[in-house]
C-alpha cells in the first residue's frame, strides 16, 4: 500500500487513475482548485488538497506531498496560453522535483507528450511553446536524481478505455483513452521496478497488466 499524491486529480487522466489505485488498496491525496471540487474528491475517498498551480509554491508542494510515496503529475494548462503553459507544464514538475527531494518521496510519475502529435496538420497557436514545455520537464525529471517513469500518451480520447494498449519505449502514433493512461499509471505504481523509463502508450491489444510486466530491466 502507498500512499500517492496525484496534481491534475480532477482531470481525465487523475479522475479515473484515483479509483483505481483506491480500489487497489492505495491511499490518495490530490491538489485541486476549485472549492466544489472537495466534495466530490472525497465522497471517491481522495484526500483533497487546495492549491491553484499558477500560485502555488515548492513550499505549499512540501507540505501537500509530506508522508506520501508516490507523486503523479497529470495536470495540464490545456491550451490556456503560453504563461501558464510555462507555470503548469513545467513549472510545477520542476517544484514536484524539489517538494520530493525535501521530503525523501522517491517515486514521481509524469505524463509528458508524445513527440509525434500534432505534425500531420497545421500548428495552433501555442503548440510548439507547448512541447518545448513538456520535453523540459521531462529533462528536468531525468535529471532529478529521483525515481521516475514518464508516460507519454499519444492523442488523448475522452473515454474509459478497454484496458487494452501498446505500451512500449518506442511505438507508432494512435489515440489512446483517458483511462487506459490512468490504468499504465496505476499499474506502474504497483510496479516499482519499472523505474527510470519513459514509455509511449496508445490503445492497442495488450492487457495493461501485460504490457507493464513486459517491460523488463
Ligand atoms: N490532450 C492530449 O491529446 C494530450 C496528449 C498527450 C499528453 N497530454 C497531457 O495529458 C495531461 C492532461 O490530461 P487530462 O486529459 O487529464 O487533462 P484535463 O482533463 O484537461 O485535466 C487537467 C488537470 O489539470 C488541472 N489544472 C489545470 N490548471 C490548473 C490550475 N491552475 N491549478 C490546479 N489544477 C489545474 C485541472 O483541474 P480542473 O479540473 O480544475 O480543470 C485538471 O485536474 C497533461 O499533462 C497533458 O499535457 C495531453
Amino acid at each position: 500500500m502507498s500512499n500517492v499524491f496525484i496534481v491534475g486529480v480532477t482531470g481525465g487522466i487523475g479522475s479515473r487513475l484515483a479509483p483505481k489505485l483506491i480500489e487497489a488498496g492505495h491511499r490518495v491525496s490530490g491538489l485541486h482548485r476549485r472549492p466544489e471540487q472537495d466534495a466530490a474528491l472525497r465522497e471517491v475517498g481522495v484526500t483533497p488538497y487546495p492549491g491553484d498551480l499558477m500560485e502555488v509554491t515548492t513550499e505549499d508542494l512540501v507540505e501537500a506531498t509530506k508522508g506520501h510515496d508516490a507523486i503523479v503529475f497529470s495536470a495540464g494548462a490545456a491550451g490556456s496560453g503560453a504563461d501558464r503553459t510555462t507555470a503548469i507544464d513545467y513549472g510545477t514538475p520542476v517544484k514536484l522535483i524539489e517538494a520530493a527531494r525535501i521530503n525523501g518521496i522517491s517515486r514521481l510519475y509524469l505524463v509528458s507528450a508524445f513527440m509525434d502529435a500534432g505534425r500531420d496538420r497545421p500548428r495552433k497557436e501555442g503548440f510548439e511553446h507547448y512541447m518545448k514545455m513538456k520535453r523540459q520537464a521531462d529533462n528536468a525529471v531525468v535529471a532529478s536524481g529521483l525515481d521516475w517513469v514518464i508516460v507519454r500518451p499519444a492523442t488523448l480520447v475522452t473515454e474509459d478505455g478497454n484496458g487494452r494498449v501498446n505500451l512500449e519505449r518506442a511505438i507508432p502514433y494512435g489515440n489512446v483513452a483517458r483511462g487506459n493512461v490512468a490504468g499504465v499509471l496505476a499499474a506502474l505504481i504497483d510496479r516499482p521496478s519499472v523505474n527510470r523509463e519513459i514509455l509511449e502508450v496508445t490503445d492497442g491489444e495488450t492487457p495493461i497488466s501485460r504490457a507493464v510486466e513486459a517491460i523488463r530491466h
